[in-house]
């Protein structure tokens, strides 16, 4: 099951040792969380005011686009608008200054992805079942196919009433994989082609993007599955960082509120073992190449 290995760091752009940087992107690479308890993230105090869920309107998160510096999701007025924007872009590169220091493997490779501010309470939510990322599931998103691409994701705990934000990991990928599998249907000839010139998706689905769409669609529906398989609760305390592959890594958010995101994508072969990636794990599975 999903191990959870720590370090000491106490700033975003402190340097870790050689032994420290193996042992952190082989514990990713494997599946581990990767957790940096005394890291936290600083809310200035002209910044406390979006401190409130009322930020994100009726949704759950607000999104900053690094393609074109735009945000989505905030409800916040003109004035406002420009300080919010500046607290996100301020995570967004705290969190790149941390990869570049723990993970320095993966600095020519990353692709910086959204950033998301989340001052919703997750428990309570109403979600449709596939939404509801209170269920395990690996992430895997409808319009936004990576083609076999890694989603590594930094996030930060910034309650101000020291709530932590609680989870529950899961079984191994290769696990999900085996179970679900057999069942899974193949892709529909053309579908890929038809979606990607409908705009539905950002770019073409490939054969994996397809495979992952429906293990996170039948962990999530399977019931069952969701009280049974083997997994462990987590709580990530308020002030604490932490990394994970979420396309490897079976979680559930079930409480909190109050948190920073941040994606990054990474190619296979910009991994220290690319035969651990989701991609040739179910590329073993199947029998053939999928992107
Ligand atoms: C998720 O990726 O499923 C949600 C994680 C969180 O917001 O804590
Ligand atoms: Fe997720």
């Amino acid at each position: 099951m999903t191990d959870v290995i720590t370090l000491s760091n106490t700033r975003w752009d402190q340097q870790v040792t050689t032994a420290e940087r193996e042992l952190a992107v082989d514990a990713l690479e494997r599946g581990s969380v990767l957790l940096f308890p005394q890291l936290s993230f600083r809310i200035a105090d002209s910044e406390g005011q979006f401190l409130s869920p009322a930020v994100a309107g009726e949704g759950k998160n607000v999104s900053l686009d690094p393609a074109n510096g735009l945000l989505s999701g905030s409800s916040v007025n003109d004035a406002d608008l420009q300080r919010l924007q500046n607290m996100m872009k301020r995570f967004a590169a705290s969190s790149r200054q941390l990869l570049s220091c723990v993970l320095p493997h993966y600095e020519a490779g990353l692709e910086q992805g959204r950033t998301s501010f989340r001052p919703t309470e997750i428990a309570g939510r109403r979600t449709s079942w596939r939404k509801d990322d209170t269920r395990l599931h690996v992430d895997s998103f409808p319009s936004s196919p990576t083609q076999g691409n890694r989603i590594l994701r930094v996030f930060t705990n910034v309650s101000p009433r020291g709530q932590s934000r609680n989870w529950r990991l899961g079984e191994s990928f290769e696990g999900v994989a085996r179970r679900y599998l057999p069942s899974l249907t193949g892709p529909i000839w053309g579908a890929d082609r038809v979606l990607d010139l409908l705009g539905i998706t950002k770019r073409r689905r490939a054969a994996y993007d397809h495979y992952m769409l429906q293990l996170h669609d039948r962990m999530k529906a399977d019931l069952a599955y969701q009280s049974q398989v083997a997994q462990r609760a987590f709580e990530f305390q308020a002030g604490s960082t932490w990394m994970v592959f979420t396309d490897l890594v079976s979680h559930a958010a079930m409480s909190g509120q109050y948190a920073f995101e941040q994606t990054y994508y990474l190619p296979v072969n910009s991994m220290l073992d690319p035969s651990r990636a989701p991609l040739r794990i179910l590329e073993r599975l199947l029998g053939r190449e999928l992107a």
